[in-house]
């Protein structure tokens, strides 16, 4: 369990990555509208959960900023307990479930990857993360070392994380833009910038992260998240070229759930179950 001692984050980053998030709450849910490969996007990773999670569990999400998914998840039929350290987000969270009138499957709470023993309401069949909120600890086994206690022996781990290996920032070397193309590379993490604050970003090999799990976990699934498609960040491509894009996505669906691009790519889903000795 984490004490205020042994954070692997600082506070001053954390309160930092809060106010930052919080700040572009209304500004992350704009850029999502008419943004139909985020949307893409979306729809792999809620595919993979629907292959993995029995309809009706009970799924802990971390990381929910906005609310986007726990919405979703909710209307799959699974209930959601959304967590998150950034109250500007949580806010757009819990507006949203009642404007939709699902505050029965859905519930949310403020609560740091760290400090998971805090988390009400398991244990849960489901841990959920997406779009990378993971990639701000610099060491994932400070979170799964929380599992036991929140996830049921048998449950799932669903997190959606950013590998080192993104071939569309690597590709950016063309343009000159080296910084771009080697930051998930970076040795101690990439900075990110965000609404004028500053936080480090960690990027992880799906290698690293399965070890980060520990011997109580198996891999049940990995596959490339935006491989051969661009970046989350690229809103216009598939809008102006949805010609060229969908054949993008063609082959980004054929080549995602393959070795070696399925460790690939602006994120990775990876899946690991519980299996205590
Ligand atoms: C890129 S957003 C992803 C939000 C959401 N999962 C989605 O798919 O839209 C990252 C989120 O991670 C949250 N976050 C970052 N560090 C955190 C921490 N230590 N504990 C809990 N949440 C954290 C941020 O507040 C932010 O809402």
């Amino acid at each position: 369990m984490s004490s205020d001692h042994n954070l692997p984050v600082s506070h001053t980053t954390l309160a930092d990555i809060a106010e930052a998030f919080s700040r572009t709450a209304e500004k992350y849910d704009a850029f999502a509208e008419d943004h139909p490969h985020l949307t893409r996007m979306r729809g792999k990773v809620y595919a993979h959960v629907a292959t993995l999670i029995q309809p009706g569990a009970r799924i802990l999400e971390l990381n929910c900023g906005t609310g986007a998914d726990a919405v979703r998840l909710a209307q799959m039929g699974y209930r959601v307990h959304a967590t998150d350290i950034a109250p500007g987000m949580l806010a757009r969270l819990a507006e949203k479930a009642t404007k939709l009138g699902l505050e029965d499957r859905i519930t949310h709470q403020t609560c740091a990857f760290f400090q998971l023993e805090q988390v009400t309401g398991g244990l849960y069949d489901a841990v959920f993360s997406n779009l990378g909120g993971l990639n701000c600890v610099p060491d994932l086994a400070s979170v799964t070392a929380h599992l036991p206690l929140i996830l049921k022996p048998g449950g799932i781990a669903v997190w959606v994380l950013m590998p080192k290996v993104c071939l569309w920032e690597l590709a950016t070397l063309f343009t000159g833009q080296f910084r771009l193309a080697f930051r998930r590379f970076a040795r101690g993490g990439a900075l990110a910038r965000l609404e004028g604050l500053r936080f480090p970003v960690y990027y992880f090999h799906p290698r690293q992260a399965q070890q980060a799990f520990g011997r109580d976990f198996v891999r049940i699934g990995l596959e490339g998240l935006s491989v051969i498609t661009p970046t989350a960040e690229s809103k216009n491509l598939a809008r102006r070229w949805p010609r060229l894009y969908a054949g993008l996505a063609w082959l980004d669906d054929q080549l995602a759930p393959r070795w070696p691009w399925r460790g690939w790519g602006d994120f990775y889903i990876l899946s690991m179950r519980y299996q205590p000795e």
